[in-house]
């Protein structure tokens, strides 16, 4: 049986990674500083998250959610301390598609509406109403263009408020840091005018904080920058550390009903496991100090190089703007210096999306590498 070809890859083969590096069969080694796209927070091969998935696939690896699972109460506590979002309730699902759709969903459900109104180069998955929310016309089926959804410009406040105003709309969907997108990001008048007038208009504000969470953006959240409570927020990525897990915290506003959204894998022990390790060690390991740390690094060595034209993004969620396409530098950097960086559907934008272990050396190499690319 031969794959689906949907995905176009480099000719790279890993087969064991730590920390912040790849390893190929033939014990080549890369600089990670994709992430394999934003979902690796902790780093690769973190031992206590070795140990934690090792000891509970021994025990229990999963049972269904008919029956009691403290793990999942457990990780609910764990991620309400270290988010320090108060009272949310937690829905664990496997994916960031899955979590925008159950939080897509369950606005519907609440306000009884089935407008949803979202942003140009916005990313939201592409499952049914996620990607129905995407604006990305050539990954929307027809099945999926069913859906109601009105598309709007980053910052056109006046434009939220008419939509808003026509009182048919369940949701607002937004990343407050663009990732598929190009990192780009609203003004935090806008932000902040959207979850008023979404209070006024009994609409939910939905946060996709599934690349820009787990404190990828210097704070837990990329929202918690502004002063916003959104009622939902949905989140997957960097939450395993490459175990598929997602989640969507729900506002205590909203109740909860028997049978109202569901999963089959969604929470499993094992899940729950690596979730669980991975709260922990970003805790532990102050990893949020050491992304702004880093982060800063980052930025006054990109302000010092000619050709960069626009630093994007906050924390370790990146973008490095040039005035010509990046796909050959992408290329050049992994086959020529062993450095894994990300595209976006902006391709001028080079992604920097590491690990949140990542230390200051490794910047120093990625700039070394970047400016004798661009020299050559
Ligand atoms: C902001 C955002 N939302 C949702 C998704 C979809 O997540 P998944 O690929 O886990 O379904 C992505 C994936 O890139 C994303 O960046």
């Amino acid at each position: 049986m031969s794959l689906f070809n949907v995905y176009p890859l480099y000719n790279i083969t890993p087969v064991s990674a730590k920390d912040v590096y790849v390893y190929d069969e033939k014990g080549i080694e890369y600089l990670d500083l994709y992430g394999g796209h934003a979902v690796i927070s902790i780093g690769h091969a973190h031992p206590k998250y070795v140990e934690a998935i090792t000891s509970q696939v021994a025990k229990l690896g999963f049972y269904s959610n008919a029956i009691r699972n403290p793990l999942q109460e457990e990780l609910a506590d764990r991620l309400e301390a270290v988010s320090g979002c108060k009272d949310y309730q937690l829905f664990l699902c496997n994916s960031g598609a899955e979590a925008n759709e159950n939080a897509l969903k369950l606005a519907s459900f609440k306000t009884e509406k089935s407008r949803v109104i979202a942003f140009k180069n916005g990313f939201h998955g592409r499952t049914s109403a996620a990607v129905a929310v995407t604006d990305s016309k050539s990954i929307i089926a027809p099945i999926n263009a069913q859906q109601k959804v009105t598309i709007l410009d980053l910052n056109d406040i006046e434009s939220v408020k008419t939509e808003l105003e026509k009182g048919d709309v369940c949701a607002v969907i937004i990343e407050f840091i663009q990732g598929v997108g190009g990192l780009d990001q609203a003004t935090k008048e806008f932000f902040e005018q959207v979850d008023v007038l979404c209070k006024a208009n009994n609409t939910l504000f939905l946060a996709d904080e599934v690349q820009s969470g787990y404190g990828r953006s210097g704070k837990f959240f990329a929202f918690q920058h502004y002063n916003v409570t959104p009622d939902i927020i949905s989140i997957a990525k960097g939450m395993g550390n490459g175990f598929p897990i997602g989640g969507i915290l729900i506002h205590p506003s909203i109740e909860a009903k028997f049978g109202m959204l569901g999963t089959t894998f969604g929470g499993n022990h094992l899940a729950c496991a690596a979730g669980l390790s991975v709260l922990n060690v970003i805790h532990d390991d102050f990893l949020m100090d050491n992304v702004q740390t880093i982060s800063e690094y980052f930025f006054k060595i990109a302000e010092t190089i000619p050709q960069i034209k626009k630093i994007k993004g906050k924390g370790l969620m990146l973008g490095l703007e040039f005035d010509f396409e990046v796909s050959d530098l992408r290329k050049k950097l992994i086959y020529e210096y062993q450095i894994f960086t990300g595209g976006a559907s902006n391709k001028k934008v080079l992604r920097i999306l590491p690990p949140l272990t990542v230390q200051k050396k490794h910047i120093n190499q990625f700039f070394e590498a970047l400016v004798n690319a661009l020299d050559a």
